[in-house]
């Protein structure tokens, strides 16, 4: 070892001893005299004092010093005078009296300042990023990941349960997202998909007879990024045979119940609530509803049966729902302020939002002047109207009525300053449709994927109602966030290929593209379920970071792009020529 302590470590305890550091030059000062160096290492700084005195030569290369050289520096462990220690420091009683140094490396001027939170554009930060992680909250929170991924294995394995790896180069199959494919060369015009999740593994394992897995495994999705998406991202995930949705929920609140412990001290209680998808959809708005405030919708179809107010009325008819978030004292929102709601709900797909207002006993404003008196006593009675309250309603299809709902309800939320960022709830959610309708594909397609199992009573509706069938799937959510998703799988081959059908997967299709996993099925598989935790995004809750950027070592932006070695990249047109491959411009 160049040192024989590090930047964080030395106290009055270590007092007259002489001691080697290394370390980052974190800032000097030059006090005509003297030359103070704060000198920074992962562990922490401690200060060093050259004085000529001492050491001319050492004084002297002091002063070439730039913030960011690297140095070695030997001295002795000296008291700080009083009223000059730094209480912010673990070191900040102590200075180091160097007589010797020795610059190890010099630096450019680094394109920001590293010890101070600047207003430096994310671009730059993430060109630079090796030097970003030099900065102390986020060094830090990579390493409380680093911690993380510790505890998950030291969980996982006292639970006994086995880490085993599974391909990065895998057959494409379309798993709900967009896969990334890689070209082969030895077979031209075929190509490897990298893995969504390493779901169909995990099942095939549990074939094997491995009775408990679990892996810290990379996926990769094309899809569109969000502040909580990456195209390469990292899941605990987890399977298990001869099991039910409890087991695997157990496993997963008490990972994550020791994660809340190790990481912020904090204890949660088990079991964790859970909500139907229902309830979470129509008291929310959402399937990974923020509980950490209230303001939840109310449904209205009730007080409308037979409305004659036309907007309304027809809904009705046409089997939608009509909802409303009441904003208690709300009245202090301005026109202005509820017309920029009314267009963000527009905006969220809503073909309007119809407002009123409380006042003097009165529902007036917006849409008061087409109500009955009836209405306007049943509005009253059922949302428990107070004076200064604002109803927000929405009339439309059943999904789009809440999902606006919840969308407005989030906005709201962050605009009434109602979240307490330290606040933390989990909770599950649970009885999932197995199915839904893409409008887009015209077809229905999987929530969750299609190996989820239906739960028992609903098996004889997969040929006959596909969209009452309930999954037995389960979601685990912080604080508005999906966190981990699972599902018990279906091991009986004859309801994998019903569920084939019922998602217009034919039968050559899915034997070209599942075939394998069929096959296996029919060797006596066991019932068998899991789920997969997202670490990034459980990381940046943890850490309270702002997006999943900030706890990846080296993240991409949010078009997919690798700003530090600006990749994706051309490649050679040997490189194009080996794969067999040409490139066309399109527009
Ligand atoms: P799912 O698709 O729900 O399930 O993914 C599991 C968890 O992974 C996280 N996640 C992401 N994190 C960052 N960037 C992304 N692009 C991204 N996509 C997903 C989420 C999510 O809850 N095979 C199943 C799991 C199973 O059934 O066992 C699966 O992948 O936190």
């Amino acid at each position: 070892m160049l040192r024989t302590h590090t930047c964080g470590e030395l106290n009055l305890n270590y007092e007259g001893q002489i001691v080697k550091l290394c370390g980052w030059v974190n800032r000097r000062r030059d006090h005509g005299g003297l030359i103070f160096i704060d000198l920074r290492d992962q562990y922490g700084i401690t200060q060093t004092v050259f004085n000529p005195e001492l050491d001319k030569n050492a004084y002297e290369t002091a002063k070439q010093l730039r913030t960011e050289y690297v140095i070695l520096i030997e001295g002795k462990v000296g008291k700080r005078p009083e009223e000059s220690e730094n209480k912010g420091l673990t070191t900040g009683d102590i200075e180091i009296f160097s007589n010797k140094l020795e610059i190890l490396n010099d630096s450019k001027t680094t394109p920001f300042e590293i010890d101070e939170i600047t207003n430096v554009n994310e671009e730059v930060r993430l060109k630079y990023r090796y030097l970003d992680l030099r900065r102390k909250k986020l060094h830090n929170d990579i390493l409380t990941r680093s911690k993380i991924t510790f505890w998950v294995r030291e969980f996982l394995y006292k639970n006994n349960f086995n880490e085993i790896e599974t391909p990065v180069l895998m057959k494409s199959t379309p798993e709900g997202a967009r896969d990334f494919l890689v070209p082969s060369r030895n077979f031209a015009g075929k190509f490897y998909a990298l893995p969504q999740s390493p779901q169909t593994y995990k099942q095939l394992l549990m074939i094997s007879g491995f009775d408990k897995y679990f892996q810290i495994v990379k996926c990769f999705r094309d899809e569109d990024l969000r502040k909580d998406r990456q195209p390469e991202f990292t899941q605990i995930d987890i399977e298990m045979s001869f099991i039910d949705e409890q087991d695997v929920m157990d496993v997963a609140s008490g990972l994550t119940q020791l994660l809340f412990k190790k990481v912020k001290n904090l204890d949660i209680e088990l079991p964790l609530r859970k909500l139907s998808y229902k309830e979470a959809f129509e008291v929310y708005g959402s399937d990974k509803p923020d509980l950490r405030f209230d303001l939840r919708i109310k449904n209205l179809n009730s007080v409308f049966t037979n409305t004659e107010f036309n907007a309304f009325k027809s809904v009705i008819e046409n089997g939608g729902e009509i909802a409303c978030i009441k904003i208690e004292q709300g009245n202090n929102f301005s026109r202005k302020q509820v017309d920029n709601i009314i267009e963000d709900s527009k905006k969220a797909g809503a073909k309007g939002m119809a407002f009123f207002r409380y006042t003097e006993n009165e529902i007036v404003n917006g849409i008061a002047k087409f109500l009955s008196d009836e209405e306007k006593t049943e509005l009253k009675n059922q949302l428990n109207l107070n004076e200064g309250d604002l109803c927000l309603v929405i009339a439309d299809s059943y999904e789009v009525t809440y999902s606006v709902l919840g969308l407005i309800r989030l906005k709201l939320a962050e605009q009434l300053n109602l979240i307490d960022p330290k606040r933390m709830e989990l909770l599950w959610v649970v009885d999932f449709p197995l199915l839904e309708y893409s409008e887009d594909e015209k077809r229905y397609v999987a929530r969750h994927h299609p190996f989820t199992s239906p739960v028992t009573e609903d098996l004889d509706k997969l040929e006959t109602q596909p969209q009452k069938i309930k999954a037995r799937a389960y979601d685990l959510v912080l604080n508005g966030n999906e966190i981990a998703g699972g599902s018990i799988r279906i091991h009986d081959t004859k309801i994998q290929e019903k569920m084939f059908k019922a998602l217009g997967i034919s039968k050559s299709e899915a034997e070209e593209k599942f075939g394998f996993l069929l096959n296996a099925l029919k060797y006596g598989a066991p019932p068998h379920g899991g789920i997969a935790f997202g670490l990034d995004r459980l990381a940046m809750i943890l850490t309270e970071s702002e997006s999943i950027r900030d706890v990846i070592a080296f993240p991409k932006t949010s078009s997919g792009l690798s700003l530090m070695d600006n990749c994706p990249s051309e490649v050679s047109t040997e490189q194009l020529r080996e794969l067999k491959i040409k490139t066309l411009s399109i527009k």
